[in-house]
């Protein structure tokens, strides 16, 4: 596998062309949108920067590394790509229509995969003519960074796709782990209660943003409270992971929901990625990068 497509610039497909460009494949980055590719690239070319002044990357891997992502807006170009990754919105029928254009344009032994955090491989799969060749390749946020991969196994994709799914992934240097295609795979699933259960203490003011996050950072000794993460992975994906895995189990209780989360989105208030979430980012651009804010 030398050359891998990606459809979708945004959070995730900023940070895995970044790992794949590290790891020495050419990237072709696809979205719709202009602005999205050139802040895109902006952004991996920041955090490669932090990663040399951090002594993470080598200082002379900067340039190779940026010049192998090239940013694009036609799926046409993706023709030559060996494996196309899409990591666009969470809706199951954008990701099936988009499929269908995926096929058509790429080569007839292009392994394809979705990203997504929830959605059924083998309905996604429905649109295809070579649904054998289809899998789940789901990596965490931030994707450059966190070593888990889930390699999903739809109920058509081969064994021999599984395998060059789960190779890929460690070529990236990654930790793949193969799942069963059920709603959330196994982590999203997981994480559902622990974000639920913080917006209802949230919701029935029980307690602060800022006091949960510190109590789960301090007494479970976890990296980031369900609020700093919410904000990070984006509020609006995140209500649409949990809506999806939801639905898929005929509306489930234990997955609903919180309707603060809706009020969030519709005020625009996405996370990190918009300024202002649970945390307001918006003061200054180094205040973002750090992660420092204050409650909104
Ligand atoms: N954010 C996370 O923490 C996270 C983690 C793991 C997996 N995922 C999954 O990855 C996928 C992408 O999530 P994200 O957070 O990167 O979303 P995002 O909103 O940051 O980016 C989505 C990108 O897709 C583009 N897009 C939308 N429709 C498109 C189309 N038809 N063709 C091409 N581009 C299109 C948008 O312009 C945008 O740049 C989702 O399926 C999500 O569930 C997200």
């Amino acid at each position: 596998m030398k050359h891998i497509g990606i459809v979708g610039a945004g959070t995730m497909g900023a940070g895995i062309a970044q790992a794949a460009a590290l790891a020495e494949l050419e990237v072709t980055l696809y979205d719709i949108n202009t602005t999205v590719l050139r802040q895109s690239t902006e952004k991996i070319r920041t955090e490669l920067k932090q990663g040399i002044q951090k002594g993470k990357i080598p200082p002379e891997k900067l340039d190779p590394t940026l010049e192998r992502i090239k940013p694009r807006t036609s799926l046409s170009d993706l023709s030559s790509c060996d494996l196309i990754l899409e990591a666009v919105i969470e809706d199951l029928r954008v990701k099936r229509d988009l499929f269908k254009r995926i096929e058509e344009n790429a080569k007839s032994e292009a392994l394809l995969a979705s990203n997504t955090s929830s959605l059924s491989i083998t309905a996604i799969a429905s649109s295809l003519h070579r649904p054998g060749r289809f899998l789940g390749i789901h990596f965490f946020n931030p994707a450059n960074i966190m070593k888990l991969v889930e390699v999903v196994r739809g109920r058509q994709t081969s064994d021999e796709v599984v395998g060059q799914g789960a190779a890929f992934a460690k070529k990236l240097g990654k930790t793949p782990v193969v799942v069963k295609d059920t709603p959330g795979f196994i982590v999203n699933r997981l994480a559902r209660p622990f974000y639920g259960e913080a917006l209802r203490l949230l919701g029935e003011h029980v307690a602060t943003v800022e006091q949960i996050d510190r109590i789960v950072k301090t007494s479970g000794d976890f990296a980031m409270g369900p609020f700093e993460l919410m904000d990070l992975i984006g509020i609006d994906i995140n209500l649409a992971v949990t809506q999806s895995i939801y639905d898929q189990y005929f509306g489930e209780p234990r997955f609903r929901p919180h309707p603060l989360q809706q009020e969030m989105v519709d005020a625009g208030w996405l996370g990190r990625k918009s300024g202002r979430g649970f945390y307001n980012y918006s003061e200054s651009k180094n205040q973002q990068a750090s992660g420092t804010r204050k409650p909104t």
